[in-house]
């Protein structure tokens, strides 16, 4: 198949998933094309079998670039198999309220995007204190704090689970391949 990645991200870690998922798409056969959605002006989505989306959360919302972009080739999205990652903190944790929270973002995203992704998925993203400012820095050990989370603020922290999200990758292309 011929897989459209197209991803936001502000601290790099939606970056880092997106490849991963690239990798992962093309060593199973299916040719790639990984595309920030600042840069989606004049694509052609029409050329591509299925299409993976992914943002991340930011008090709350998803990058006003990812919904803009995925409205804008509403058209030809809305007609292939989708998959949606919306990546978050919260997604690392188990909070019955917070997790409900990601589910009405991710449904405030897909009225955005004007189409709903055929899967949606939460995943876990990371600290990345190599790439936040002082007054980010201070905000996100106190979130931390809140969630009696130890963190060290002169080293990132990773909370994705690489082996779940190659097998939800692996199972959503089966299922894209298998429709087309
Ligand atoms: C300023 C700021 C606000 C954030 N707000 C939220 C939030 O509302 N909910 C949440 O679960 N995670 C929140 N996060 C965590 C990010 O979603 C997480 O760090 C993610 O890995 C960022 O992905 P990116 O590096 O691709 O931007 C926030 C992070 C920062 C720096």
């Amino acid at each position: 198949m011929r897989v459209l990645v197209l991803y936001a991200t502000t601290e790099g870690q939606t970056r880092k998933i997106c490849r991963f998922a690239a990798d992962r798409l093309v060593s199973e056969g299916h040719s790639v094309e990984l595309l920030n959605a600042e840069d989606a002006e004049g694509l052609d989505a029409g050329r591509f079998d299925a299409a993976l989306l992914a943002g991340s959360v930011h008090i709350g919302k998803i990058q006003p670039a990812l919904i803009a972009a995925a409205r804008e080739h509403a058209g030809a999205l809305a007609k292939m198999p989708t998959l949606y990652l919306q990546v978050s903190l919260a997604a690392a944790g188990k909070d019955p309220g917070e997790l409900e929270e990601l589910r009405e973002i991710a449904r405030e995203a897909a009225e955005g995007f004007g189409w709903e992704p055929s899967r949606t998925e939460q995943v876990a993203g990371a600290f990345r204190f190599s790439e936040y400012d002082f007054f980010k820095s201070w905000a996100m050990r106190w979130i931390a704090s809140q969630h009696r989370q130890e963190v060290d603020p002169g080293r990132d922290r990773d909370y994705t689970d690489w082996t779940a999200l190659g097998e939800i990758l692996d199972d959503w292309a089966a299922s894209a391949a298998e429709r087309r």
